[in-house]
């Protein structure tokens, strides 16, 4: 984002904080219940927006230099990342060769990965280094490279394919439409501090859903986040990807000062969600990238929480303020999705989406479009 696009975007804020708004969609919309427990629909979602669809998986600070890996679980799809010797990302069905085990697991630094059932060793290139007893095998070193997936680093953000049939187009042309807002957010910049998951009782798009609009801020979030964050909002779409920003109760302060003595940040926090669905999400000290996958059935979510510290911000701080992000996520935010579930479940009655909850309109019929 440059100067102007931040400038936009905090008069945006301070106007719709003054007149107690918030960006509206035209008019109220329907989602049927079924949208949360079919699991034909499910089945589907599955293979177009997640087998289908380039994923973006990771910050690249997660692997800050060559010898570093970080393994993944997407889905049921066991996924490597690397950065080989020379610094390059790649990406690999985390499978072994020899019978298919995970060659690695967790994240750190390594000049070769040894899968633990028989002791294989690969390079960070996927290349095979070495095999115990190897005279008991006839097929040649060479054909014994990890499998490949295409995979593109742009902006900071890791996007990979989930299938040997993804193409190195569709994870390099990805983030395309919002590229030049995400380029001056520099997440290339940022340090890696963690990653986290939990296992939720709600069908990943009502987990998604959290993250897409403010409504619910002045009630469940009344004595955290509401605190200091207003729920008067600016969404944008660029293609098919969205930014939504909320203010500080501060920014109130910027309406007595010259345009030109404003600060160069957002003030409030940025989400950014990519296609098809992945929120990175961007405060003062850092940011924050918020995963939502199907689980096993319709009711069931597998969420990925993963925070990173901005370029010349204090990393405790940094930490601090993920920390409680994280935990007004999980205490206050996961459990109303939870409830959503059973009570769309037991009710089967249409979710209804106000005017005032732009974002969930719009990345709604996006899924159902996915899908069709
Ligand atoms: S499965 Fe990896 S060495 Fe046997
Ligand atoms: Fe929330």
């Amino acid at each position: 984002m440059n100067r102007a696009t931040i400038n936009s975007i905090n008069r945006r804020l301070l106007e719709n904080l003054r007149n107690n708004t918030t960006d509206m969609a035209a008019s109220e919309t329907r989602i049927a219940a079924s949208e949360f427990y079919c699991p034909d629909i499910l089945a589907a979602e599955r293979q177009h927006l997640f087998i289908n669809t380039p994923q973006p998986v990771a910050f690249s600070g997660e692997l800050p230099g060559p010898g570093s890996y970080l393994a993944l679980q997407m889905l049921d799809i066991p996924v490597l990342l690397t950065r080989d010797e020379r610094g390059q990302l790649r990406a690999f069905i985390n499978a072994c060769s020899h019978r298919g085990a995970r060659v690695a697991s967790g994240s750190g630094q390594a000049r070769s990965l040894v899968c633990p059932f028989h002791g294989w060793a690969y390079a960070l290139d996927g290349a095979l280094r070495g095999r115990p007893e190897d005279g008991c095998f006839s097929t040649p070193v060479d054909d014994c490279a990890l499998t490949p997936l295409a995979v593109s680093e742009k902006y900071g953000v890791v996007v990979v394919a989930l299938t040997v049939d993804g193409t190195q187009h569709a994870v390099d042309s990805a983030l395309d439409e919002i590229g030049e807002h995400l380029e001056g957010i520099g997440f290339q910049h940022y340090r890696a501090l963690e990653r986290r998951h939990f296992d939720v009782a709600a069908n990943w798009k009502l987990v998604s859903d959290l993250s897409l609009e403010s409504y619910h801020f002045k009630t469940l979030h009344r004595d955290s986040v509401a605190r200091i964050l207003a729920a008067n909002a600016v969404v944008d779409t660029f293609g098919r990807h969205s930014l939504w920003a909320f203010p500080f109760k501060s920014i109130a302060q910027l309406g007595e000062r010259d345009e030109d003595s404003w600060p160069d940040t957002v003030q409030g926090s940025c989400t950014f969600t990519l296609y098809p669905g992945v929120m990175f999400v961007v405060n003062s000290l850092g940011a924050q990238m918020i995963r939502a996958e199907p689980g096993a059935g319709p009711g069931e979510s597998r969420v990925t929480f993963v925070g990173v510290s901005g370029p010349g911000c204090d990393v405790e701080q940094a930490r601090q303020a993920w920390d409680f992000g994280g935990e007004v996520f999980e205490r206050e935010d996961l459990p109303i999705a939870e409830d959503c579930q059973r009570g769309l479940v037991a009710g089967r009655r249409d979710q209804l989406l106000g005017r005032n909850e732009p974002l969930l309109h719009f990345w709604h019929q996006l899924w159902r479009a996915a899908l069709s």
